[in-house]
């Protein structure tokens, strides 16, 4: 069960409610490309207008130096909010002055203003109270929407938070209520699949995983120091020669819990990660010096989709090669095709390389859950609690 209150839980009629989405989005030659992260805001967004709220939108996009920057302007977003909202958003190019405050005093209900990027103001990221209050004087309560941008300790992520009454939105609910049944009651057998260069990055979620899952799939670059600390020469491969240890732990722990863990048993091999690179497929004991695993090989391929497919639940993260060159992308392609084919299983895809790998195979409508939030999710999968979920106010 959901924790905090959400949005459903106050009456927000006639009140100016500031909601802080995540709609970091790419752009390209100032237009939108993938709008996936403003989809996700509507239904939080509809909720508000439908009730009547003055809808005060807040978002950061890129990581602008606390200073405006046109590259990072949010007036693209607000035409793609706009189309997909279908009603207007007023815009502004201003976070807390006069020309804001200007804004909300005239809004009527059920009208939605977007305000400009709110790290263009060097006091954000710092969390600065004087910053945060500033945000809140202009609304009467917060809502936090921003599963994305959960795990940031901000103005507009936290600090507003705790000087307005602070509710979830519906996305940011969504989010953690999928990923912690995950964690805590998943159907088996569990199997996740990591994948991604660094192994450093995932041992808080490796250690997480390794008290509710049954298989650990394990590709990508961060397998070579698994790989290692099993004492197989892995050539030139990527290799974090200061976690070989923590990996041995790693692997006397789930041996220890009785938890399988599957690591790659051929690679296809080159002596650069180029485009036109010249590949080999080799078994993994067999990496020569000078050549280096770029993607998992195809007697990998199939024991990875036999695990797959025999999964009640499913969670992956991070690709298993260098998926966005041709010659490396197959080990990636069949493992995120395997997990859109269990149809028996609840398939949870979290981190921003696999959702990328999902939508360039454009399988992402096949699976169950595709989460907006990269560091966030990864930091909840972990344990370590989110600033901007903490912050709200409990049930
Ligand atoms: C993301 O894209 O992961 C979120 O929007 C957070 O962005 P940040 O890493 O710049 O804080």
């Amino acid at each position: 069960m959901f924790s905090k209150k959400t949005v459903k839980d106050v009456d927000v009629r006639g009140k100016r409610v500031l909601v802080r989405v995540d709609v970091n989005v790419p752009l390209v030659d100032g237009a939108v490309v993938d709008d996936t992260r403003v989809r996700a805001s509507l239904p939080t967004l509809r909720y508000l207008v439908d009730h009547g709220a003055r809808v005060i939108v807040v978002s950061h996009l890129g990581r602008p130096d606390g200073a405006p920057d046109p590259r990072y302007s949010l007036r693209p977003v607000r035409r793609t909010l706009q189309r997909l909202l279908g009603r207007n958003v007023v815009f502004v190019d201003d976070i807390v002055g006069p020309e804001a405050h200007e804004a909300v005093s005239r809004m009527v209900d059920g009208e939605v203003l977007m305000l400009e990027n709110v790290r263009f103001d060097p006091g954000e990221k710092r969390n600065d109270p004087e910053f945060a209050r500033a945000l809140a004087s202009l609304a009467d309560i917060y809502v936090n929407d921003a599963f994305g941008a959960a795990h940031r300790d901000h103005a507009s992520t936290a600090g507003v938070a705790r000087i307005l009454p602070a509710y979830a939105g519906l996305l940011l609910a969504h989010e953690v209520e999928t990923l912690t049944a995950m964690l805590t009651d998943p159907a088996r057998p569990f199997v996740a699949i990591l994948g991604g260069s660094k192994v450093s990055d995932k041992f808080g979620v490796i250690d997480r995983l390794m008290d509710c899952c049954d298989t650990l799939v394990i590709g990508g670059g961060m397998c070579f120091t698994m790989l290692v600390a099993k004492g197989v020469d892995v050539g030139d491969s990527i290799v974090e020669p200061e976690w070989v240890d923590s990996a041995k732990a790693t692997m006397a722990k789930a041996e220890e819990r009785g938890i399988e863990i599957l690591l790659p048993v051929d690679f296809v091999v080159a002596e650069a990660m180029e485009p036109d690179a010249e590949t080999r497929i080799v078994a993994r004991e067999e990496i020569p010096d000078g050549m280096m695993g770029l993607d998992i090989g195809p007697t990998t391929v199939e024991l990875f989709k036999n695990a797959i497919s025999e999964a009640r639940t499913i969670f992956w993260n991070g690709p298993m090669g260098v998926f966005e060159m041709p010659p490396f992308e197959n080990g990636t392609r069949q493992v995120a095709l395997a997990v859109a084919r269990n149809n028996r299983a609840a398939s949870i895809v979290g981190g921003g390389d696999s959702v990328a790998a999902l939508k360039k195979f454009d399988l992402e409508e096949r699976v169950t859950f595709v989460s907006t939030g990269g560091g966030a999710s990864m930091q909840l999968l972990e344990g370590v609690p989110l600033p901007g979920l903490t912050a709200l106010l409990d049930r």
